[in-house]
């Protein structure tokens, strides 16, 4: 089994992270294994790495993908805001470097019946760790219109979030919102017909992108963990985060900036963005933006 998945900005992270022989790293964000991989290829297999994931279909392909380096890889399943518990349990006290990248892969995305693409019919599920109880369904069933509102306005941006999130409210009461469609159907009505054709991106986008970041409480985890890692990273050592959109990467580099010269040294002074090269081979790459400090 290979994974679907394209690493994104392969050379920069292994730059910005600068893994040496003999040290020990964690990928938080594991996926189809793509990053793993290169820093163990690059070094030999002369390195150790915790590989972490929320999603057990990505880790049953990061172990098929990472097969051969079986012995310098350990593989678990795990939410990478709970990073210092977690290295408690695998008997690790520091490590030399961190390594995020976040938002979901093509294993996720690609996947028909995950119910995070409005391109197929499925469930409403969004969940990225099957085995937490709350769907997208649920939050659609259930919230409130403000509540429903907020979360459209503040997670995904959306300018006509309010009516949406009225119209959501309103069709629930005459037939379940339990599928994709049903969602993008509502979708549709809610926003006039001018503004949705007027648009680059499709006119669910902003909607699915919000559902799909509180069911997974994305920023949330984003946050707790980055406010810990830091102290589970020997002197030298680095953290590097590649992040797809604003909201994760105002927490990055909120995070980053209030420790600058006092525990950390931020090192990408300016982000750094994939090539036109690589985002022509992977339009997945565009909005990647990669930030990396080192600890003093
Ligand atoms: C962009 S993909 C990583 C792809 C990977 N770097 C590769 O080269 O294949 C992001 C991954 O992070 C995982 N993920 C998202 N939130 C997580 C969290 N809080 N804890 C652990 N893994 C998480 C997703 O399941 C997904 O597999």
């Amino acid at each position: 089994m290979t994974s679907p998945h394209i690493p994104v900005m392969v050379q920069e992270v292994l730059y910005w992270l600068h893994p040496e022989e003999g040290n020990i790293y964690v990928d938080c964000t594991v996926g189809g294994g793509g990053h793993s991989k290169a820093i163990l290829e690059k070094l030999k297999g002369k390195v150790k790495i915790l590989g972490i994931d929320r999603d057990e279909e990505a880790l049953k392909i990061a172990r098929a993908e990472l097969k051969r380096h079986a012995r310098q890889i350990i593989l678990r399943k795990g939410n990478f805001r709970d990073l210092s518990v977690i290295l408690v349990e695998e008997g690790i006290e520091k490590v030399d470097g961190v390594l995020y990248d976040l938002g979901l892969s093509t294993i996720q995305l690609g996947n028909p019946g995950r119910g995070f693409s409005f391109r197929y019919d499925a469930p409403l599920d969004m969940r990225v760790d099957r085995g937490q109880f709350l769907t997208a369904a649920h939050l659609v069933k259930q919230l409130s219109a403000e509540e429903l509102g907020d979360i459209f306005f503040r997670l995904g941006q959306e300018r006509w979030a309010k009516r949406v999130a009225e119209f959501l409210v309103r069709e629930r009461r005459v037939h379940p919102i339990e599928t994709t469609s049903d969602l993008v159907k509502v979708i549709e009505k809610a926003i006039p017909a001018r503004v949705r054709t007027g648009r680059k991106i499709h006119y669910a986008t902003k909607i699915f992108q919000a559902l799909r970041i509180q069911v997974n409480r994305e920023l949330e985890n984003i946050r707790e963990s980055l406010i810990c890692c830091f102290n589970l990273v020997r002197r030298k050592g680095r953290v590097c985060v590649i992040s797809y959109h604003s909201l994760e990467d105002k927490i990055v580099k909120e995070e980053f900036r209030k420790r600058n010269g006092d525990g950390i040294n931020i090192l990408t002074k300016k982000v750094i963005k994939p090539s036109q090269e690589e985002i022509r081979k992977n339009p997945r790459a565009r909005s990647a933006k990669l930030r990396s400090a080192e600890i003093r």
